[in-house]
């Protein structure tokens, strides 16, 4: 995710740790992923995090919600050669994703309290395993959240929600009813209007017949919070493409279109890093024919530039609501030093208030306006 945002929403945090507000009112959208089993919605979440942990294959692999948030938590380590660290990370660069742990990067799951998982492939094993005491091994489903926490230096702090694929025959351990039973599932979590969907469609099938798009619909009937993923389009037959969707021309949906191409299987089962799978999507759009003139708007790294701005917006939008909040605390405060003994009393803490307020709509502004020329671009 985009430092500035993350810098902004630390900043917001902080001023209202500051005033005794609560923080929960600037809460970022929950991001809930939908669509049929195997379209690729764990590998596209997996890719906004920018780590490998999660369960992902072939079938139905994803079993029970992930309620996954992700921490904000600024780095204490000091790097240095005998930990594990990488020489990418100390010459500046980004961390990659495929190095196998970093001391401010670790998991906690909330069936395992104070346990800190740094190994990202052992929280890998962890979801499998308590997917499996849950709901057998035999493909079973059930509707209880597994809680995970990530915290990290290079994260928003956020919560994603990785589900079940919809699908209709049941196989093995799954009840008769499984496609009415994981409908009320992603229903319960994409109907809160506070969430994000990303509704996800593997780019070799039809629109017209995609579920996480109808899905979206029930929930968000004029598409202001579905976002649209397509996933899977190096498997397109030759000669087709997605232009024709990308440009609204099939279904439109307001915030659009991200065609995207995430690791195959045999890249899953040959370990394939994030980074070089980044790579080589990055070359795929920008030597396309189809793609190439606009390779800016096509990929993982522009999908998590969109979410980046709905985010701002959403933050933008729920401003006047914190501000009158705010008032709301200063009036009341006031009222109640005017009661204890006038005026004089209530100088001094009025001022502290007021200061606090003016500094942070200070920094507010800046920050917004840091990332003003961004949220420009994708409008
Ligand atoms: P989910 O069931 O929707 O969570 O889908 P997964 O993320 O588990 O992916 C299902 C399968 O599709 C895995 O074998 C992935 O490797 C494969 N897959 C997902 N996205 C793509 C893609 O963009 N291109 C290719 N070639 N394979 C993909
Ligand atoms: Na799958
Ligand atoms: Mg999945």
């Amino acid at each position: 995710m985009d430092t500035q945002l993350i810098k902004t929403v630390n900043l917001l945090q902080d001023a209202f740790a500051q005033s005794g507000l609560s923080t929960s009112t600037i809460d970022l959208p929950q991001i809930a992923v939908v669509g049929s089993q195997s379209s690729g919605k764990s590998s596209v979440l997996e890719n906004i995090v920018g780590r490998d942990f999660l369960p992902r294959g072939t079938g139905i692999v994803t079993r029970r919600p992930l309620v996954l948030q992700l921490i904000n938590r600024p780095a204490t380590a000091k790097p240095n050669g005998t930990d594990g660290g990488d020489a990418k990370e100390e010459d500046g660069s980004k961390p990659t994703s495929d190095k196998l742990s970093n001391p401010d990067e670790w998991a906690e799951f909330l069936h395992r309290p104070g346990e800190k998982f740094f190994d990202f492939n052992k929280v890998r094993d962890e979801i499998v395993a308590d997917t499996e005491l849950k709901t057998g091994r035999n493909a079973g489903i059930s509707p209880v959240p597994i809680g995970l926490r990530i915290f990290s230096p290079n994260v928003l702090t956020l919560t994603l929600v990785d589900l079940p694929g919809l699908t209709k025959v049941p196989v093995g351990d799954q009840p008769r009813d499984i496609e009415i039973q994981i409908r009320n599932m992603l229903l319960k979590f994409i109907s809160k209007p506070n969430s994000i969907i990303l509704a996800v469609t593997a780019a070799n099938t039809d629109l017209a017949n995609s579920d996480g798009l109808k899905l979206a619909r029930e929930v968000d009937p004029e598409g202001l919070r579905t976002i649209g993923v397509l996933t899977k389009v190096d498997l397109m037959d030759q000669g087709t493409d997605v232009v024709d969707i990308l440009a609204g021309r099939i279904i439109p949906l307001r915030l659009g279109y991200v065609p995207v191409v995430n690791r195959s299987q045999r890249d899953i089962d040959q370990k394939r890093p994030i980074h070089s799978a980044l790579e080589s999507e990055k070359q795929f759009f920008e030597n396309h024919a189809s793609y190439r003139s606009k390779a800016a708007y096509c990929g993982t790294p522009y999908l998590t530039r969109r979410l980046n701005t709905i985010l701002m917006h959403h933050i933008k939008a729920t401003l006047p609501d914190i501000k009158q909040k705010i008032s709301q605390n200063l009036t009341k405060y006031e009222n109640e030093l005017a009661s204890l003994g006038g005026p004089n009393g209530g100088t001094d803490g009025s001022s502290v208030i007021l200061g606090i307020i003016t500094e942070f709509c200070g920094d507010f502004r800046t920050a917004i306006d840091g990332s003003s020329s961004d949220l420009a671009l994708n409008e």
